[in-house]
């Protein structure tokens, strides 16, 4: 692997917007090694790993860690992109789907950084969550995704604070609506896709939905050495939506 190049671990890696990350590292020469739960991952390019398993799944995580540090060596920096988005209101929800909102948002991340961590180069890396513009704000018909995006906040501030001595910076991305098919195939749900894309757009003071690349720069840069005095950090990537 070459010289001075980062060895990074990224997660949901086969869509959306960690596709996009993905993406981004690649393009600054990083050794990439994907997690994501399809069979493939449509970007992949010689040289580079994508393991495919459920991060739920607590034997998988630790396998995947375990093939990334035997086939790159010490990870540098553990981008956190995989989760899932669902709606339903408070007193509809069963207390499963409830509980697979937290472990697909907030426990899967746990067990990624338990096992992770430990590999991390000896002078330090970086991490980034990538947690939602829902962790700050709440919105009707979403309140358990929002406590697990809030959840995996604290989850990320308070690793933060623990590993600064190890020079291990850990920061936490809160993007805001985004053009990934997740996204995407909400919107063409309804009726009139058009008209509902535009209804959500007007809810967002720059009036757009973000592009994965530009939800994928900001999170290269926390999760590369050019962020390199920042910790503990939320950076929200949402055109203006949580400053309104
Ligand atoms: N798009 C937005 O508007 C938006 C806004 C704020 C925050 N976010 C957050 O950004 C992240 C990415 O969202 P996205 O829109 O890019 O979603 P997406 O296109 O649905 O991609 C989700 C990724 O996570 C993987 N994944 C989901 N559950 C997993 C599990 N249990 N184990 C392993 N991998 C799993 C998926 O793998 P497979 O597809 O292979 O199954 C996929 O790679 C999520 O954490 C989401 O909550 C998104």
């Amino acid at each position: 692997m070459s010289g001075s190049a980062l060895n990074v671990l990224i997660t949901g890696a086969s869509s959306g917007i960690g596709e996009a990350v993905a993406d981004r590292f690649r393009a600054s020469g990083a050794n990439l090694f994907l997690t994501g739960r399809r069979s493939a991952q449509a970007t992949l390019r010689p040289g580079e790993r994508y393991l495919a398993g459920d991060l739920n799944d607590e034997a998988f995580v630790s396998q995947l860690v375990d093939e990334a540090v035997s086939e790159f060596g010490p990870i540098d920096s553990i981008i956190a992109c995989h989760g899932l988005q669902a709606d339903g209101a408070l007193t509809d929800t069963e207390l499963g789907q409830a509980l697979e909102l937290l472990e697909a948002n907030m426990l899967s991340v746990f067990s990624v950084l338990k096992h992770a961590v430990p590999k991390i180069r000896a002078g330090g890396g970086q991490i980034v969550l990538v947690s939602s513009r829902l962790g700050l704000v709440g919105i009707p018909g979403q309140v358990m995704y929002t406590a697990a995006k809030g959840g995996l906040i604290m989850l990320g501030k308070g690793a933060a604070v623990e590993l600064a001595p190890r020079n291990i910076r850990v920061n936490i991305a809160a993007p805001g609506l985004t053009e990934t098919p997740a996204i995407e195939a909400g919107i063409q749900s309804h009726s009139d896709p058009d008209a509902y894309r535009a209804q959500r757009a007007a809810t967002i003071p720059m009036r757009r939905l973000a592009k994965p690349a530009e939800v994928a720069e900001a999170i290269y840069f926390l999760g590369s050495k050019a962020s390199s005095y920042i910790t503990g950090a939320v950076l929200p990537i949402d055109g203006g939506y949580t400053a309104a």
